[in-house]
């Protein structure tokens, strides 16, 4: 697509999101995979981490090495679906810190409803990353860009696993300045606002609460 719409299609990757694809699978092992392909996702989403040099001493030398530096991250999950992604991003990254954005899609107008948010303190100083499964219409994911720049927030990254070409439109027509990465980008969207093929409701796959 462009700089700014990264897809991530890792064959692991690809492998897993089918598995999540298949109605046959349960909420446990739907679980488990989201959290792999988070922790695939993240290596990649945080590629451009700006390292520094540091001395250390090896058992065979004093050397100079590279660790990370600068700004530190956030992981902001739209609940309740992006809470699946966050185990796998701080296994890579335990320092993260982790805010919550608390939004539901209005099955009638399928306009985005905020119900919860809670942000580190420091979220300004912070290198974002906003994290849901579904990027369908992509209401929810660009009120949810909105509400984090009202707090001064200028780094922010969009992490999705699945995206509908209309949710990737709208992110990019609202917020053209967040990068998004996704691990598919499926077909189209059907009359209600699922994507297709898609996995159906992530929400409630993760949490049986279908
Ligand atoms: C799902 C999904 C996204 C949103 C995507 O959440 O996790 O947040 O829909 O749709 P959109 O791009 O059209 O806004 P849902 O509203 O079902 O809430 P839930 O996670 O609590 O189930
Ligand atoms: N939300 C979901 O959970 N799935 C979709 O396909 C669209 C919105």
């Amino acid at each position: 697509m462009d700089d700014f719409v990264h897809i991530l299609d890792h064959p692991l990757i690809q492998h897993k999101v089918s598995l999540m694809r298949d109605v046959k699978t349960g909420p446990k092992d739907f679980r488990d995979l989201l959290e792999e392909i988070s922790t695939l996702m993240a290596y990649e989403v945080t590629r451009d981490l700006p390292l520094k040099d540091v001395e250390i001493e090896t058992p065979i030398c004093r050397t100079t090495t590279k660790v990370i530096s600068g700004k530190k991250l956030a992981i902001v999950p739209i609940l309740r679906a992006g809470l699946g992604m966050v185990d796998g991003i701080t296994k890579l990254v335990p320092t993260a810190k982790v805010g919550h954005i608390g939004l539901y899609r209005d099955p009638e107008t399928l306009e985005p409803v905020e119900y919860y948010c809670k942000l580190p303190p420091d979220v300004a100083e912070r290198d974002l990353i906003v994290v849901d499964p579904m990027l369908a219409t992509g209401g929810s994911a660009s009120a949810a860009i909105t509400f984090i720049k009202r707090r001064t927030c200028k780094s922010i990254k969009l992490m999705c696993l699945i995206a509908a070409p209309e949710g990737v439109a709208r992110v990019r027509r609202d917020h053209p300045d967040v990068p998004i990465f996704v691990s598919a980008l499926d077909e189209k969207l059907n009359e209600h606002g699922y994507i297709v093929p898609g996995l159906g409701d992530a929400g409630d796959r993760l949490f049986g609460t279908k």
